[in-house]
């Protein structure tokens, strides 16, 4: 069974806790701040300055005057390119540093900050800083004696907002496209774990960002985050997290008519068929779901497992979660740290006790682990039935739910009866099986025969209620860019 060492007291290196506006680190207007906590100890990490509506409007004005008259606009595009490659270099060489101040605000293991988040990062700068001098338009044959050409253009200073679970990933997936595109941006860092953020917009300067490319108000949703949907400075809005958020800032962004993106929750479908390699697939389902405490918008929650090869599934399957190491995220054999904040640690306890109350078998886990941070012990429901909460919601925690079936058509229809669509995965020998289950599956992105697998050059975001647009690959950039007609008489 899994256990919680005591996490360890860490020993937090100098920390930007201030706010970046035109290229100067300052207090909030109002003077206030707030705490981020450690999650492991339920400490108080630092104070950092908490921005609101005056702090925001100084940001987007700093990047409205970047992007309009600042030495950016004429920046060539390759040079935009040259820049970013720099940023990644820079982020490169202080890889452990950042990964243990990801760690020490998120509670992500180590191991996983350092080998998979910092890679992740310092990939997708480089991978857009090669896009930079690559953003071109089209020479159009029109009708008549013209001259027609299409060109894009940045689509001017974009506010982003984003989460708390994995904090730098988010943020280079907002900046890369946006920077490469020639935009400028305004960053609001989740409240749970602004301190990464901060720490990549010292670097960013120290690459060379001019003044107001970069702006970074920390601060609260309702506050800061609202105001960056409402100013009319902002063209553009990126946001990801909760559904619920993202339909009021759909409605507080409609007044200004500002183009939105969303990459927000989901209820993935992990569909095993039993001709699959049981082996892998255990270890998919176990990736899957587990993988960064159950917080990912893409988890492979709602597991349907073929009749035939259930029992001997789930025995495979709990032996594995039952190994998992729960504790603190500095060890280097954490499988597993605790939950981001005591509001994510209740959710998920309270989805525990519904599955319970629904009938649902716990067949591992079904705790806390330790009484201090907010450790989940690793936690897995047999002969979950659709309708029941804990197969419909999102949990955002280690709580994974079995769910048998036996035949195909029947397995699309119950996978596609949700209002999410972000992410599904199959596991199967059958060839045509699994190209059917990727052709049928309402998802915005298909694995087959692997879980997780993320690329800077793969496109990734929802269908129906998981999200509007396409983060990463070359579709990223459409949504950092406007298309300009322009028509010449040759006359
Ligand atoms: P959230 O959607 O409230 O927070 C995400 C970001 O939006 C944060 O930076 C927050 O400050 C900001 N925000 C909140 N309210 C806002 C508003 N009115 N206007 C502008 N910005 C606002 O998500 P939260 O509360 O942290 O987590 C709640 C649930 O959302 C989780 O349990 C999980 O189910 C889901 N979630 C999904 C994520 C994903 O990757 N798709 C990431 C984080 C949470
Ligand atoms: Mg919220």
């Amino acid at each position: 069974m899994a256990t919680a060492t005591k996490p360890r007291r860490a020993t937090p290196k100098t920390h930007q806790t201030q706010m970046l506006i035109d290229g100067k680190w300052r207090s909030s207007a109002s003077g206030k701040t707030f705490a981020t906590i450690n999650p492991a100890t339920e400490e108080v990490i630092a104070e950092v300055a908490e921005g609101d509506a005056a702090d925001i409007d100084a940001a987007v004005k700093a990047a409205r005057k970047a992007f309009d008259s600042g030495p950016w606009r004429k920046t060539d595009a390759r040079d935009r390119g040259r820049l970013m490659n720099k940023f990644a270099d820079l982020i490169e060489s202080h890889i452990d540093e950042l990964a243990e101040l990801e760690t020490l605000d998120n509670g992500k293991p180590l191991r996983e900050s350092r080998n998979a988040d910092l890679p992740l990062v310092i990939d997708c700068f480089r991978y857009f800083a090669g896009w930079a001098d690559k953003i071109h338009g089209q020479t159009i044959p029109i009708r008549g004696d013209y001259f027609c050409y299409t060109k894009l253009e940045p689509v001017g200073v974009a506010g982003q907002i984003i989460p708390w679970n994995f904090p730098m990933l988010m943020v280079a997936w907002k900046w890369a496209p946006a920077l490469a595109a020639g935009c400028t941006v305004v960053l609001k860092p989740a409240e749970q774990t602004p301190l990464s953020a901060l720490r990549l917009g010292e670097l960013a300067l120290e690459a060379g960002y001019p003044a107001g490319v970069v702006n970074i108000v920390p601060g609260y949703g309702e506050t800061a985050g609202a105001a960056l949907v409402n100013h009319p400075g902002v063209d553009k809005i990126a946001f990801t997290g909760e559904g619920r958020t993202a339909k009021i800032i759909m409605r507080n962004a409609a007044e200004t008519l500002k183009r939105i993106t969303f990459e927000l929750g989901g209820k993935s479908p992990n569909i095993v068929f039993a001709d699959a390699d049981l082996g892998k697939a255990v270890d998919g389902a176990v990736l899957g779901l587990f993988l960064n405490q159950g917080q990912c918008c893409c988890a492979g929650s709602r597991l349907f497992v073929q009749e035939s090869a259930h029992a001997e599934f789930v025995e495979r399957l709990v032996d594995k979660v039952k190994k998992r190491k729960v504790g603190d995220p500095f060890d280097a054999d954490t499988d597993q740290g605790p939950q981001v904040d005591q509001a994510q640690f209740d959710k998920i306890m309270s989805y525990i006790e519904k599955g319970r109350n629904e009938g649902a078998k716990c067949v591992a886990g079904g705790s806390r682990v330790g009484d201090r941070g907010y450790f989940v012990a690793p936690t897995v429901f047999d002969d979950v039935t659709d309708r029941m909460a804990i197969a419909r919601d999102e949990i955002f925690g280690p709580v994974l739910s079995v769910i048998k079936f036996r035949e195909i058509d029947e397995v699309v229809e119950r996978a596609n009866a949700t209002d999410y669509g972000l992410a599904a995965a199959v596991w199967t020998r059958d060839i045509g099986k699994a190209h059917a289950i990727a052709d049928r599956v309402r998802a915005g992105t298909v694995w087959v025969n692997c879980y997780d697998v993320f690329d800077a050059a793969a496109p990734f975001g929802g269908f129906k209620q998981s999200g509007i647009g396409r983060e990463l690959g070359q579709k990223a950039l459409d949504v950092y860019t406007e298309s300009k007609t322009v028509t010449v008489s040759l006359d």
